[in-house]
């Protein structure tokens, strides 16, 4: 039978919930506490919560970490990060210390331009669509005055509007193709309301266009949106050292160490499976700043990934060099960010990261957000080229196994105690809490002494 419903968004918030556990749980009972467990205390907060989506049940937690010792165009900075990935914040505390040791990061906002579009179709003469436009950009841009004041307040708004002939690749096809500058906030509602008023305008221009025929009033406009592909929104971050200064505490020969480094990245740049892996350990860093800050990383991600391409194949978004024995490191990648506006002034805990962070304005919060990310990529390269990823990976993952085994305080502390010195595995883990919990005293040897 359909489990289909009508009004559901109208029901409370405890129906809803009565609702589901009724109809999807075999243990009606067990499935609504535990949507209300991770309810806060604080109803207020709660409430806040409800009403950033719709048809909130309860909160779903993410872990906020902060990775320390960053150094960044010389100042110092504790990082917050959110993700659910172990490792990630422990890799990016060790490679923020190692390079704070070297000088520390720096980082370059390259530009901050904004895109969005108005696709339309337009069937009719081409030069005859060039000259409307031409006359009627002052009004596309006047049009929007009541849109833009505060922006240009801020010392952003519309920087172009340009129109673009698409027929050869889809018959009919135009586009606005508006340049923006968003200052400090993301820009999304800013710009697709500019969009939304610019198709407005051209729509009824065209239909006072003496000059149009019949067909060419009535162009068609298909969609007003802002375009999350930035190319022109960069930021650059790097670090560099003497190669000599390339050694740890581990021990690692440095000439070594950079030749494999360099291969790996090269290797990235040529080989798209590999630069993929390669750019998603940049945006385990790079998320996860991005999603304690209250910024959109879906945005990011789609945008950082079509750069990626943006030469016909994808390539790794980092770069190494070695030149008079200087060993550079560094990447280059489009984000769109705010620092207001959106979640930012909402969320209290992204509030918080704001201000661990020094309350950034966007442009620093793009550095700090590159740098997380070259320093992910840096620690990944590191372990993949040296130890191997898993050895760190799997001991930061042994905690995640010892809870899906429901594993006691005191089984945890032997656990973490006996795989110092072994190798973790999943099937390893499991063997030594079951041994734990079936301990015989006459096995203590083949047990736990081996
Ligand atoms: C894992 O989340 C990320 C890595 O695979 C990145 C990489 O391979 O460079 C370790």
């Amino acid at each position: 039978m359909s489990k289909g419903i009508s009004g559901f968004s109208k029901l409370s918030k405890d129906e809803k919930i009565g609702w589901i556990a009724q109809n999807y749980f075999s243990n009606p009972e067990g499935a609504a506490d535990l949507i209300r467990k991770y309810w806060n205390a604080d109803a207020a907060l709660q409430q806040l919560h409800d009403e950033f989506i719709e048809n909130t049940i309860t909160n779903f937690y993410l872990p906020l970490g902060v990775a320390p010792n960053f150094t960044i165009n010389g100042r110092e900075y504790i990082i917050p990060m959110a993700t659910e990935e172990s490792s990630v914040v422990a890799a990016a505390s060790k490679a923020a210390k190692f390079w704070s040791a070297r000088g520390g990061f720096k980082a370059t906002v390259i530009n901050t331009e904004k895109i969005g579009q108005v696709h339309f179709i337009y069937k009719g003469d081409a030069a005859k669509l060039q000259a409307f436009f031409d006359a009627i950009k002052p009004k596309l841009i006047s049009g929007t005055a009541h849109l833009t004041a505060n922006m240009q307040k801020r010392g952003g708004g519309i920087l172009d509007i340009a129109l673009r002939n698409k027929t050869s690749e889809l018959p009919d096809y135009y586009q606005l193709h508006a340049t923006f500058d968003t200052k400090d906030s993301m820009g999304a509602n800013f710009i697709n309301s500019c969009l939304e008023q610019f198709s407005k305008t051209l729509k009824e221009e065209a239909l006072n266009h003496d000059a149009f025929t019949d067909e060419e009033k009535n162009l068609q406009v298909i969609m007003s949106i802002l375009s999350n592909y930035v190319p022109n929104c960069t930021v650059r971050a790097e670090v560099s050292c003497p190669v000599a200064d390339l050694c740890d505490d581990k021990g690692i020969d440095p000439e070594e160490f950079a030749s494999k480094f360099l291969t790996a990245v090269w290797i990235a740049e040529i080989e798209p499976y590999r630069a993929v892996t390669h750019n998603k350990g940049i945006m385990n860093g790079i998320d996860a700043v991005v999603v304690a800050t209250g910024n959109d990383f879906r945005a990011v991600e789609a945008g950082v990934h079509a750069y990626a391409s943006a030469g016909g194949q994808y390539t790794s978004l980092s770069h190494a060099k070695i030149e008079d024995g200087i060993f550079t490191f560094w990447l280059e990648l489009p984000l769109a960010l705010g620092t207001v506006g959106g979640l930012t002034s909402l969320h209290p805990l992204v509030r918080l990261s704001h201000e661990m962070l020094g309350n950034p304005n966007a442009e620093e919060l793009m550095q700090i957000v590159a740098v997380a990310g070259l320093a992910q990529n840096f620690a990944a390269l590191r372990s993949l080229t040296t130890t191997g990823i898993q050895q760190g990976h799997m001991k930061m993952h042994l905690m995640n196994i010892l809870n899906q085994l429901q594993a006691t305080d005191s089984e945890k502390g032997q656990a973490v105690r006996h795989f110092e010195k072994n190798t973790v595995s999943h099937s390893a883990v499991h063997d030594y809490i079951d041994r734990l919990r079936n301990f015989d005293p006459a096995n203590i040897e083949k047990d736990f002494l081996q």
